[in-house]
């Protein structure tokens, strides 16, 4: 299956994007709640928005068989490769979400970390992470989105025009788990609360799991 065409890097997203997701990325609060969840990916997983790399120390290679991460940043694909202490082997591969270059029901998790806050179309990224999964695969979500508070929401949409410039493309005001179950997927836990150490508006964050029937 054909890989979609990647639209070319503003010198922004190139050479500040992937410091300031590399800073914000793997704060301490960030990473405890990677190191819960990404360890509960087993057999074949596909990380779409695989970014810099900073889950792929934490997939557990006596459940893991292989791991693709696709990501259309070359800057961020490039740290990903040179990620250390990956246990698990590794396809690293330039890609986006909303088109996957592989067959309906390749894979037995999929994994989405602060990644459809920032793709073009949420949607579209989650049917395609429903149509690769084989039936009952899981698909393993850590992402910040709309608050449920009227103040922070509110500070979410006056700030997203701006910061979707700075942040590479990233929305604040996206649902997380209703967006996935929109999209058909079955709904299992979800861990829901705001981040410590972070700003409302950019610290209310679902972690989980769901279901592809
Ligand atoms: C905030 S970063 C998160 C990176 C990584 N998932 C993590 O947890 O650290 C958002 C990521 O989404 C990627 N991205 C943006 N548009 C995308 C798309 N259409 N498909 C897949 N990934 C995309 C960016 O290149 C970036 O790596």
């Amino acid at each position: 299956m054909a890989a979609a065409p990647v639209p070319p890097l503003s010198w922004w997203d190139r050479h500040v994007v992937p410091r300031l997701i590399g800073l914000a990325c793997t704060q301490p609060p960030v990473m405890r709640r990677r190191a819960r969840l990404i360890p509960r990916a087993r057999g074949e997983v596909l990380e779409f928005g695989v970014g810099g790399g900073a889950n792929l120390g934490l997939y557990d290679p006596a459940q893991v068989t292989a791991v693709t991460g696709i990501d259309p940043s070359d800057p961020l694909l490039a740290r990903a490769r040179a990620a250390p202490h990956a246990a698990v082997p590794l396809r690293i591969e330039q890609g986006v979400a909303e088109q996957l270059p592989f067959a309906d029901g390749s894979f037995d998790t999929v994994v989405s970390t602060f990644t459809l806050c920032s793709v073009t179309d949420p949607q579209r990224a989650l049917a395609e992470a429903r149509r690769v999964l084989k039936p009952g695969g899981t698909f393993l979500f850590l992402e910040h989105g709309r608050a449920p508070d009227a103040g922070p929401c509110r500070w979410q949409h006056r700030l997203e025009p701006m910061w979707k410039r700075i942040a590479g493309g990233c929305h604040l005001t996206r649902p997380v788990a209703a967006a996935n179950a929109a999209a058909g997927f079955r709904l299992g836990d979800v861990e829901r609360g705001y981040m410590e150490k972070s700003p409302r508006f950019l610290g209310w964050i679902e972690l989980g799991s769901a279901t592809a029937d």
